[in-house]
């Protein structure tokens, strides 16, 4: 890869307390790209993500966004600068509207209202199905349209990389594949996607490079299509 990566992290390590999460990973997204991060649970995939987002203390590391260092920004200020989580958990806002949930998303931003209203013709585009309900309570949705609203609700924020923890937890394997195909086609109207997955197969399959992490160490990386078919990675995480 010949230009300069989007996102570039080094040397990151996280500890809570006296467990080393994370112990000292390197790794790069590129622009218009999806990178996975896959491992078993424990791994340290979560905690990699919330150093990104500064929710935890990052014990040693740098992480640089387009340049800019995001190291020691404060979590609202990394999401001003582009970097945006998708929430985990699907912890949408269930006593507010499917819309509500939307426009909340949007609330850091200060574009007109005319503006806004397009974000949200455009998010119903990507989920018709957030558009059909979008007067119902969010409560009232199923597990793979909260993941939907969840997702719809980060890009509200209009974000330069798109971090997302697991989307794929919980949910029947045609409603992942329904969450991936749409991430795939937001990715490809241009948007950087950090996916942190278990789900190594489906994960490996939409993104162009991965990486594998095993107790808080990165031990692979390369190519999505290419770690599919790799014997190790096969053994480990796919059943032979
Ligand atoms: N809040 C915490 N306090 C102490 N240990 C934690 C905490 N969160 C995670 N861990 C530990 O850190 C390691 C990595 O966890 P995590 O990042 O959640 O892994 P993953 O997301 O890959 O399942 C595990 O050993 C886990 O038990
Ligand atoms: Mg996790």
């Amino acid at each position: 890869m010949s230009a300069a990566p989007l996102l570039k992290v080094e040397g990151l390590k996280v500890s809570y307390g006296h467990i080393e999460a994370v112990k000292g990973i390197d790794f790069e997204l590129h622009e218009g790209q999806i990178t996975t991060l896959v491992g078993a649970n424990g791994a340290g995939k979560s905690t990699t993500l919330l150093a990104l987002s500064g929710l935890v203390k990052k014990a040693t590391g740098r992480v640089l966004l387009g340049g800019q260092d995001l190291t020691s920004l404060s979590p609202h200020k990394i999401v001003a600068s582009g970097m945006v989580q998708v929430a985990e958990g699907r912890a949408t806002l269930t006593t507010l509207t499917v819309r509500e949930n939307l426009e909340l998303g949007g609330y850091t931003r200060r574009d007109s209202r005319g503006q806004r209203a397009d974000d949200l013709d455009h998010i119903y585009t990507l989920f018709p199905r957030l558009k059909e309900r979008s007067d119902g309570l969010a409560g009232n949705l199923s597990g793979g349209e909260q993941q939907m609203l969840a997702i719809g609700r980060a890009l509200m924020a209009k974000p330069r990389v798109l971090l997302l923890d697991e989307p794929s937890m919980g949910l029947a394997p045609i409603i992942v594949q329904d969450i991936f195909r749409t991430l795939r086609e937001i990715n490809k109207a241009g948007l950087t996607v950090f996916l942190v997955e278990q789900n190594v197969r489906q994960a490996l399959k939409i993104a162009d490079r991965a990486y594998v992490i095993e107790t808080g160490k990165i031990v692979l990386e390369g190519e999505g299509r290419e770690l599919l078919g790799n014997p190790k990675v096969q053994d480990a995480y796919l059943g032979g």
